[in-house]
């Protein structure tokens, strides 16, 4: 049992039982013992690997989509690039090295880890870059946003249709108290039609943060790029938990394992329209990697490389637009200023 374990048991006992979404925000977030506030999760050594961490082609062809779009835009001035949950810092890195020849004017980054904020300062030292806890701290502006596994990690309730009535699951105690979901016995203000047994999942976070982007490229030229892991089947409850590599039970050790829901980017996408935004996508990430080049630079690459680097630039090629791996399970959508007519990756023109 974990600390937060133990804390999250208390409160339960005291207050009773909590929601999906507030014992996500716990397990992730809590002040002292929550997951990312704790630990680097990312690479070989942790959790879990995202795109940024398994080859440079992720970081560079974002580089060369916040340019192009910034382009298109009219190159408003500042060139403000902003990425919010940058991990390691390797993808704005990897961007930044890919915009050598157009630097932008100012780099922020929204983070709530101080652990993995330590390890952005070590990765982006000399890149100038601001940091914040929050989108809402970042100037208002034109901007070109990232958000490359960020939306995955806000909090999600849960809804059940049971034979009564749309119910929500809740996290409480059993006999022995250990944590375990329950269903709530108050009716859940939910009207979607969906058979007995079905489970939904909103993320409130989620589609604020998607409505704010949309706000802010509503009143300012810019446009915010959102690659994520996508809900595949709606009525399926998507919440999971990682360690070491493997598939963990969400309730148990809280704060030890990574927690996350698919992303219902039709949701996101509704939510930056509803700000005032124009949206492209979703598309497919191996499609989107696809039409900005990914091709292309991983032969240039590999013109240079000795054969074990080869296979590597083959292996993470693979792993990034193969339908069997993330090319097909993740997804990437735009919400951009309603004067961009297209979108690179989105059947606009390649970087
Ligand atoms: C799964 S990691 C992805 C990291 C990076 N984007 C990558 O692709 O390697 C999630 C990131 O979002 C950060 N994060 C989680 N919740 C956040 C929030 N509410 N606001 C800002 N960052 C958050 C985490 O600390 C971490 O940096």
């Amino acid at each position: 049992v974990t600390a937060l374990a133990e804390l999250i048991a208390r409160r339960i006992r005291m207050a009773g039982p909590i929601t999906v979404a507030e014992y996500m925000a716990e397990a992730l977030g809590h002040p002292e013992h929550g997951y990312y506030t704790r630990k680097d999760p990312l690479g070989r050594a942790g959790d879990f690997t995202t795109a940024p961490e398994m080859s440079q082609m992720f970081g560079e062809l974002v580089g060369l989509w916040c340019l192009a779009t910034w382009r298109a835009l009219g190159e408003p001035r500042p060139f403000r690039l902003v990425e919010l949950g940058p991990g390691r810092g390797t993808l704005m890195a990897d961007a930044l090295r890919a915009l050598a020849r157009t630097r932008p004017d100012e780099v922020h980054l929204v983070e709530t880890s101080p652990a993995l904020r330590a390890v952005q300062e070590t990765t982006l030292a000399g890149a100038g870059a601001a940091w914040h806890r929050d989108l809402a701290e970042v100037p208002e502006g034109p901007m070109a946003l990232i958000a490359n596994e960020l939306f995955d990690a806000l909090p999600v309730r849960q809804f059940e249709r049971t034979p009564e009535g749309w119910r929500e699951r809740m996290v409480g105690l059993d006999e022995g108290g250990r944590l375990r979901f329950a269903l709530s016995p108050a009716p859940a203000p939910c009207a979607i039609d969906r058979p007995v047994g079905a489970v939904v999942e909103l993320a409130p976070a989620a589609i604020a943060l998607a409505e704010a982007i949309g706000a802010r490229v509503a009143a300012h030229p810019g446009a915010a790029l959102i690659v994520d892991f996508a809900v595949a089947e709606p009525g399926l409850p998507t919440l999971q938990a990682v360690r070491a590599h493997g598939r963990a039970e969400p309730l148990e050790r809280p704060g030890d394992c990574d927690l996350a829901a698919a992303v219902d980017f039709a949701a996101l996408a509704e939510a930056g329209a509803r700000g005032g935004a124009r949206v492209f996508g979703p598309a497919a990430q191996g499609t989107f990697l696809r039409a900005l080049g990914i091709g292309a630079r991983a032969r240039r690459l590999k013109a240079n490389a000795t054969a074990a680097q080869s296979a590597a630039i083959e292996a993470a090629l693979h792993r990034l637009t193969g339908e069997n791996a993330m090319g097909r399970l993740f997804q990437a959508l735009a919400i951009a200023s309603p004067s961009l007519r297209e979108a690179p990756g989105f059947g606009g023109p390649p970087c």
